[in-house]
């Protein structure tokens, strides 16, 4: 693996490897005092981070230095990037500083794969931690570890993407990996957001998340992306919560194993109730734990080339 921008496209068998990576690295550590490994020492790791983030960003921080990589956070305000440099022109300045992997947030879609391109001859990895409202591959790889680990194999089963599926990349990297993983994906969401090229995505569609509830075996909500919704929000939040919030109603309809997943950050009280998300049911924590085992997975297979895991 040369770079991470994306799941569309990437093999059952390339995912299976960072997610069973992930697991073995999850499991080398358990337990462990000292959460330190050699295997990437000597290696530079950059991330750069042009939209707020917590999870992504703190978890790969936290990746790169228990597989004892020298981890440098850049920012859009305190860089140059606040005095007009240009993207390409930083991205080139990280290169050259010697990164070996930049990983990045970027408000516009197609960021990840436009720094590739420039990053091409230096040989640097690119890894794309969110790019607009196209892709967020790791949070999908976290989200397949969690299912694993809550469901065993997602060949056949039922899982629901709820809500604000016009904006999220969380939704689109969802799709791709979780379909190419063998699961059934159902969108559920109101009309005004679904994406209008939904009906070329291998998934169903459904307006109405009470119905689809008991034959699922996930559920992963979705955060409402205001930030993006620049014309307004229609359903109103009340509405939208009446109709698509994930409340204790709604979670007694589904079957006993069915896990409720959200890639956070949460809007409790709108998208899901605060008794569902602190339920056992929920699997909101171990996501964002699992976030730092694949996180340390995607490095290792973008780094670490030839050398044992741990
Ligand atoms: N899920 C997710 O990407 O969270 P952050 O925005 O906090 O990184």
């Amino acid at each position: 693996m040369k770079h991470l921008l994306t799941t569309e496209g990437m093999t059952a068998e390339a995912a299976t490897a960072v997610l069973d990576t992930a697991s073995e690295l999850k499991h080398t550590l358990l337990g462990r005092e000292v959460r330190k490994l050699p295997t990437l020492r000597g290696r530079t790791v950059i991330t750069m981070f042009y939209e707020n983030s917590t999870r992504t960003r703190v978890s790969f921080e936290i990746a790169g230095k228990w597989m004892s990589a020298d981890v440098v956070n850049v920012s859009s305000s305190g860089s140059s990037v606040g005095k007009g440099e240009s993207l390409r022109d930083t991205a080139l300045t990280l290169a050259a500083a010697g990164a070996d992997c930049v990983i990045i947030r970027h408000p516009a879609s197609g960021a990840a794969h436009r720094l590739a391109e420039w990053l091409e001859e230096s040989g640097t990895s690119v890894v794309n931690a969110g790019d607009g409202m196209h892709e967020h591959p790791t949070q999908a790889l976290l989200d397949a570890a969690t299912l694993r680990e809550r469901l065993g194999d997602l060949a056949g089963r039922r899982i629901a993407i709820v809500g604000d599926v016009l904006h999220s990349r969380v939704a689109r990297s969802n799709v791709h990996l979780l379909t190419t993983l063998g699961a059934q994906v159902v969108l559920v969401a109101p009309p005004t957001l679904l994406p209008a090229h939904v009906d070329r995505w291998p998934v169903e569609v459904s307006h109405t998340l009470d119905a689809e509830l008991p034959s699922l075996d996930a559920v992963m909500m979705l955060r409402v992306q205001a930030e993006r919704m620049h014309g307004g929000f229609f359903p109103s939040a009340r509405e939208y919560s009446i109709a698509y919030g994930m409340s204790e109603r709604r979670l007694a309809l589904l079957p006993d194993h069915a896990v409720v997943l959200h890639p956070g950050p949460m809007l409790r009280g709108m998208e899901i109730a605060a008794a569902v998300a602190d339920s056992p049911r929920a699997a909101i924590t171990q996501q964002v734990s699992n976030g730092v085992h694949v996180r340390m997975a995607v490095l290792y297979h973008l780094l670490a080339h030839e050398e044992e895991v741990a």
